[in-house]
């Protein structure tokens, strides 16, 4: 299936490792201009040379920026608008919440949460929807969690503020469908990447037992009975990010090898 996406300008925020990296990798490889961004500049420059490199595609860039920053946020839109004139493809990512139960946080927690994990999509959207309008053509989608669908426990911003992002998606979905703009939120379950390890970790220290014994525990509640890999997740973004996607919008999906036994 054509893609038709080699004429379109697509971000994706907090990509250089991981789903990110993954779903930046799969817009390369369908010829798309594709921007990088994430706080780290030296990890985000060797990405950007992978990808280059793997995918002959010199269309690849990216600029620092810290998601929970509105300054560092506008500095990248700045970027975005001056450079390349605007973007028609956001993919929203940002680093996961810390990890813990109601007991362990504080307002400072809540806060530091609510900025990096809900404000800064709303802080992105609003600045690609003035060009997405002008062009009758979008596509949003908001990278969550399977705690969407069914929370999880000692995650419980992860399960506050995911819940957030699916109203929003099914807001915007709503208010922006005439104008082609289409926005759908996609919820890993268990991909393998360092996000995942370490709460695997933490799992294992907070248990006493050995992260092999989680794995396994894990696992045995994954009907396809592995991890996702992160291209497996990519290639679902891709396709309702693209233009090829007409008429799915403010879903939330799960991509997690059916573990959910939510409907
Ligand atoms: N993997 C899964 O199965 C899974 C399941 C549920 C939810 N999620 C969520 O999906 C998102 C991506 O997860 P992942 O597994 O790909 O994690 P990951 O492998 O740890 O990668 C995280 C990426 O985000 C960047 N990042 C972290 N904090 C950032 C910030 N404040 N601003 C900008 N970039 C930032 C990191 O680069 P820098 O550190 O250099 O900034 C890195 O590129 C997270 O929100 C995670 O909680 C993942």
């Amino acid at each position: 299936m054509d893609l038709h996406l080699t004429d379109k300008i697509v971000l994706v925020t907090a990509s250089s490792k991981g789903l990110g990296k993954a779903t930046a990798l799969e817009f390369a490889k369908e010829g798309a201009t594709v921007l990088l961004s994430s706080r780290t500049e030296e990890t985000l420059a060797l990405t950007v040379e992978e990808i280059k490199d793997l995918t002959n595609n010199p269309n690849v860039h990216y600029k620092t920026c810290d998601m929970s920053s509105a300054q560092e946020l506008n500095a990248l839109f700045k970027w975005v608008i001056e450079e390349f004139g605007g973007v028609d493809v956001l993919i929203n990512n940002t680093g996961g919440p810390t990890a813990g139960g109601f007991k362990d946080l504080a307002d400072e927690d809540w806060m530091t949460a609510f900025e990096k994990n809900l404000l800064s999509y709303i802080r992105t959207t609003r600045s690609v929807l003035p060009y997405m309008q002008a062009n009758d053509f979008g596509r949003i989608i908001n990278i969550s969690s399977s705690s969407t669908k069914e929370v999880i426990d000692g995650l419980i911003l992860s399960n506050t503020f995911r819940s957030g992002m699916v109203g929003l998606t099914k807001s915007l979905a709503r208010e922006y469908g005439k104008h082609n703009i289409l926005v759908n939120t996609i919820g890993p379950g268990r991909i393998a990447t360092d996000r995942v390890a370490e709460l695997d970790q933490l799992t294992a220290d907070r248990q006493g037992i050995s992260i092999e014994d989680v794995i396994k525990t894990n696992k045995n509640l994954i009907p396809i009975g592995r991890y996702g890999e992160p291209e497996e997740f990519a290639k679902a973004v891709v396709f309702l990010a693209s233009p090829a996607n007409t008429y799915m919008t403010g879903q939330s999906l799960i991509i997690d090898g059916g573990m959910l036994k939510a409907l």
